[in-house]
Parts: C-alpha cells; sequence; structure tokens
C-alpha cells in the first residue's frame, strides 16, 4: 500500500510503497487510516532536522495525528469492535525494565530517552492507508466528533499542559478552592503565544476552564486568525502593535502563559512579563538557531520573587487523549463553527508534497484517504 515517506539518508519525501501491516498479537487492533493532520513537526522531520527511520528502514512513514476506523481486532481486545474511530496516541515505552514511566504507561514522562514516537521517531506513523496498534494505545471517539476528531493528538498537548498545570499550582490552594471544579480557571488570567492550531486549541482550552484568555500573535489587526479567536470569546493582541509591556497592561497580572509559538525571543520576553505566582508552559519545539539575548537577571529576579514557575510539557498521556476528546466535544457544542474552520483544507494522498514542503496556507491541513 501507499504511505508518504521521509528517506533522510537520500534526502527524499516521496510516495513510498508500504507492506500492508497485519494484526500479530490478539491485543492488537488494525485500523483504516481515515485523516491525518499537519504540524510543524511533520514539516521539520520532512527537512531532515527531527525524525528517524524505524531500525532495518531507509523510510519512515510520517504522521502521528490520526483519525482512523477500526476494521479489525485481535482475539483479546475488548474495548473496541469494527467500525469504532479511534485516535492513537503518538509516544511508545522504551523498553528499559528499569524505565518506571514507561512501565507505568506514562512513556510521556520515559526517563531513558529511549522511546519511539509513530511518525517521528523510530516508527512508522500514521499517513498510510492502514495501520495496526495495541489497543492500548488507542482511544475511542464518538461518531459526532468525526468531522473535528483529527484535531485530538494538537488538543492533547494543551490538555496535557493544564493538567501539569494544576498539579504546580496545587501549590496555591486557595486559587483553586474558590473556583468551580470544572472551571478552575475562574479569575485567572491567561496568555497563549501563537495562533497556530496548538495556540488557538489551547485558547478553547484555557476559556472552557474558566481562564480570560489572550491570543498574543504576531498579524495585526484585523486578520482572519484574529476574528476567529475573538468569535469564541477569546482576546486578540498583535506583536506588531503592542509590546510585550503593553500586553502585559492590558492584562494585568498574568498567572498563565500558554506558549504554542515555538520561537524563543518572544517566549523569553513574555516571561519575564509573568505574573505574581504565575507559571509558564512551553510546548514549543524550535530547531536549534544562533544565540539571542535575553534578559536574564530580570528573569531570575522575577522567578524568584515572584515564586514563578516555567514548565515544559510534552505530550502526551491517555488521560489526556480521554481530556481532549471529552473538550472537543464541549467545544462542538459551544463554538461549532469555530472549532470546524480550523480544519482550513482536506486534501488526497497525492498533494503531501506542496502541503509538506510548499508554503500552503491555512491552520490545520488535512490529509483524507476515504
Ligand atoms: C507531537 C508530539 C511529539 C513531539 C516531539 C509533536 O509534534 O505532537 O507527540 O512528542 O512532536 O516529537
Ligand atoms: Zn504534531
Amino acid at each position: 500500500m501507499s504511505a508518504v515517506g521521509v528517506l533522510p539518508f537520500k534526502r527524499e519525501v516521496r510516495l513510498v510503497e508500504h507492506v500492508a501491516p497485519r494484526i500479530s498479537t490478539e491485543g492488537e487492533v488494525r485500523i483504516k487510516s481515515l485523516e491525518v493532520g499537519i504540524c510543524g513537526t511533520d514539516k521539520e522531520i520532512c527537512h531532515f532536522v527531527y525524525g528517524a527511520p524505524p531500525e532495518g528502514f531507509d523510510y519512515l512513514v510520517i504522521g502521528h495525528e490520526s483519525l482512523g476506523e477500526v476494521v479489525e481486532v485481535g482475539s483479546d481486545v475488548r474495548g473496541f469492535k469494527k467500525g469504532d474511530l479511534v485516535v492513537p496516541s503518538v509516544r511508545r515505552p522504551c523498553p528499559h525494565p528499569n524505565c518506571q514511566p514507561c512501565r507505568e504507561a506514562r512513556q510521556d514522562f520515559c526517563s531513558t530517552g529511549d522511546f519511539t514516537e509513530r511518525g517521528i521517531k523510530m516508527t512508522h506513523g500514521f499517513m498510510t492507508e492502514y495501520y495496526v496498534d495495541h489497543e492500548k494505545y488507542l482511544t475511542p471517539v464518538p461518531g459526532n466528533l468525526r468531522d473535528v476528531a483529527v484535531l485530538v493528538e494538537p488538543l492533547t498537548v494543551a490538555e496535557k499542559g493544564i493538567a501539569q498545570a494544576w498539579e504546580v499550582q496545587k501549590r496555591l490552594p486557595w486559587v483553586l478552592a474558590n473556583a468551580p471544579a470544572d472551571a478552575k480557571g475562574t479569575g485567572l488570567r491567561a496568555v497563549v503565544l501563537g495562533a497556530g492550531p496548538v495556540g488557538i486549541l489551547g485558547a478553547m482550552t484555557l476559556l472552557r476552564h474558566g481562564f480570560d484568555t489572550y491570543v498574543y500573535s504576531r498579524s495585526k489587526k484585523p486578520n482572519p486568525k484574529a476574528e476567529l479567536v475573538e468569535s469564541f470569546g477569546a482576546k486578540y493582541i498583535s506583536s506588531e502593535t503592542e509590546s510585550v509591556e503593553a500586553l502585559a497592561d492590558r492584562v494585568g497580572n498574568i498567572d498563565l502563559v500558554y506558549e504554542a509559538v515555538g520561537v524563543s525571543k518572544i517566549s523569553f520576553q513574555v516571561l519575564k512579563s509573568l505574573g505574581m505566582n504565575g507559571i509558564f508552559i512551553f510546548t514549543g519545539i524550535p530547531a536549534p538557531k544562533l544565540a539571542i539575548e535575553i534578559e536574564a537577571d530580570n528573569i531570575m529576579r522575577n522567578m524568584v520573587l515572584r515564586n514563578q514557575v516555567a514548565v515544559g510539557t510534552v505530550n502526551a498521556d491517555r488521560q489526556a487523549f480521554e481530556d481532549a476528546i471529552s473538550d472537543l466535544g464541549v467545544f462542538m457544542k459551544r463554538w461549532p463553527d469555530a472549532l470546524k474552520s480550523l480544519i482550513t483544507g482536506r486534501y488526497r494522498m497525492d498533494n503531501y508534497h506542496e502541503l509538506l514542503l510548499g508554503d500552503k496556507s491555512g491552520i490545520k491541513n488535512v490529509i483524507a484517504l476515504d
């Protein structure tokens, strides 16, 4: 069957003939690919700055943001049947017996670095017609989310990030004590850096958690992303027209920053303006570039004097996938048009070159296989 392959040793990205996988242990599920989202990580892999093929292969099948349909289940599979919609997670555990996180199904915290990631690091991904996975790596998706469920994986970035934030902010019990259980951010202010899919989905998640939410992104207003962001109740501020200081004046105490821009300069400028007891969540993975200057003394002073925390988060555990699917259902009720408009184009697999290496615009572009 056909798949989109990256051949780093030959510096090629092309359609490859990939052997159709079969169920090999009874806990496995065979899945037909319905949709695969494309993100910055895929583009970096296609520029050979990231990613690696599995051992014994000269290509890596890419694609890690998948929605699929179950076509066959092994005899031990309990949670799925033919016809079910599923989203697979990305990380797979390392083999080391003493890696406690991996042994406890928390490979997102793998302590050896020998984890693999489907479509990214040493395991084939989902940009192909069929794939097989163990049921423990799959989360079921209700049928009413069919049109948007390809957004689950990027949404898990926000879900795990916010779960981490609540873990850390348990140190402020008086904040959580006063807020409703399903909107713990009520009365708090969040800034999202970046208005790509991870940023916009992050803004929706923060709003849904009760935060007063500001999206800080480059393009001047008016622009389509600003309109989209404001259509669901976040405020959009352009970094071209408002400095970080002006942003901080507008927002007031910045309780949380959700970084989804992958640009270090602006991130560290905003870190300097984080508020009292604030938390800064990093999700971007910038390619290493020349060193930049940052106001290290001021950042360090503030971190101490304001009790701040900066935390990095890589996705994601099973709970984050379940939370993403449940929140997607909430977004679908509250903001159906905004949510659907995140998917700006559906294309056939033949268009892979333009999508991955061209400059196709849009928010989230998707390869649709059915
Ligand atoms: C993926 C994550 C992955 C990360 C690092 C992201 O684009 O969504 O699942 O862990 O890249 O490889
Ligand atoms: Zn991605």
